[in-house]
């Protein structure tokens, strides 16, 4: 955003120098009330619950009351040129910097507002005193504006970084889950290949192990290499832009129970309270997986 210069200011709050000379006429006024103003407004501050917080004694918020009476003063005094910007950027940087929040200093202006009417309407004749409340209304816009934008610049600035940080978060995130997704990949096809070896495997032993169990161990390795594919699969519809259905894992749980038992058949030494087990096993499994199926369809 970035303030804008003070002639900047002045075209957007319409500020002429007969707004200035109305003002000047205010000033011998805000001089006699500047005491009662001072009091009034510290009155108003610690009203505020966690006034606290930014004076913690009275000796600051007296040293508060001084400045801010010099700044009442110059409300009407002006000069009104870049020193008088540059003054009030000051002022507002003081405040960004001791983290009063910004309702404060619109609560507090607010204040100022009403005392400065009524300061108008209490001393100054009928006839000239809505012109007059124009050209304070402005200049106490005009503070406001200033008082205000160095927050809204600074909590721009904080965000724009935040974006920036959570973008850079993401990017490498992405990128890293790019990486898994290769390795993932590669390992899909190296155990396959693997799991196709052990079946040939399995097969050229049949001499030696018997048709039977050869057979069986051989399916079994079938039935792992049929869960890779369909792993394979589903990883390929992910990088796709899937999501990863949940019966693929209940899928690989229920055919490692299955290899389990076709394998146990060919042990010499049955185990069957294992078996009964693994069977179980199967059967919740297989209802589990054919549950979550129907719903994903
Ligand atoms: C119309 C509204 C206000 C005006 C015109 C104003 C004016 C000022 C001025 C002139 C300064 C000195 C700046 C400097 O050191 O360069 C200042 C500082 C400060 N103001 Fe305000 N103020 C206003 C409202 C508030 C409010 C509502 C609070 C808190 C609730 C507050 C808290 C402070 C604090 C903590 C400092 C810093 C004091 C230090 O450095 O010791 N101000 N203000």
């Amino acid at each position: 955003m970035g303030m804008r210069s003070f002639s900047d200011l002045q075209a957007r709050y319409r500020f002429t120098s007969s707004d200035e000379s109305h003002l000047k006429t205010i000033l011998p006024i805000a001089g006699e009330n500047s005491a009662v103003f001072k009091m009034e407004f510290n009155k108003e501050l610690v009203s505020y619950k966690r006034i606290r917080e930014f004076f913690p004694d009275n000796e600051k918020l007296e040293k508060h009351g001084e400045l801010i009476t010099e700044w009442f003063l110059m409300l009407f005094s002006g000069p009104f040129d870049a020193n008088y910007t540059k003054y009030v950027r000051s002022i507002a940087r003081a405040h960004v910097k001791n983290g009063v929040p910004i309702y404060y200093i619109t609560d507090a202006m607010n204040f100022v507002r009403d005392f400065c009417i009524s300061m108008i309407d209490d001393n100054v004749e009928l006839p000239v005193r809505s012109k007059l409340k124009r050209s304070t209304n402005r200049i106490i816009d005009m503070n406001l504006g200033i008082l205000t934008s160095e927050h809204l610049d600074r909590y721009v600035e904080k965000r724009d970084f935040m974006q920036k940080v959570e973008g850079g978060i993401i990017r490498f995130s992405k990128r890293f889950t790019q990486i898994l997704n290769i390795v993932l990949m590669i390992s899909l096809v190296l155990i396959s290949i693997g799991i196709t070896a052990d079946i040939i495997i399995s097969l050229l032993k049949i001499r030696e192990i018997g048709v039977q169990n050869g057979v069986i161990g051989a399916l079994g390795s079938i039935l792992v290499l049929w869960v890779m594919i369909e792993i394979t699969d589903t990883e390929i519809n992910h990088l796709k832009g899937q999501k990863i259905p949940i019966s693929a894992f209940i899928g690989v749980a229920l055919v490692a129970f299955v290899r389990d038992s076709l394998v146990s058949t060919m042990s010499i030494e049955k185990n069957y309270i294992t078996t009964v087990i693994s069977v179980f096993a199967i059967l919740l499994l297989g209802i589990t997986y054919w549950l979550v199926k129907k719903k994903e369809r």
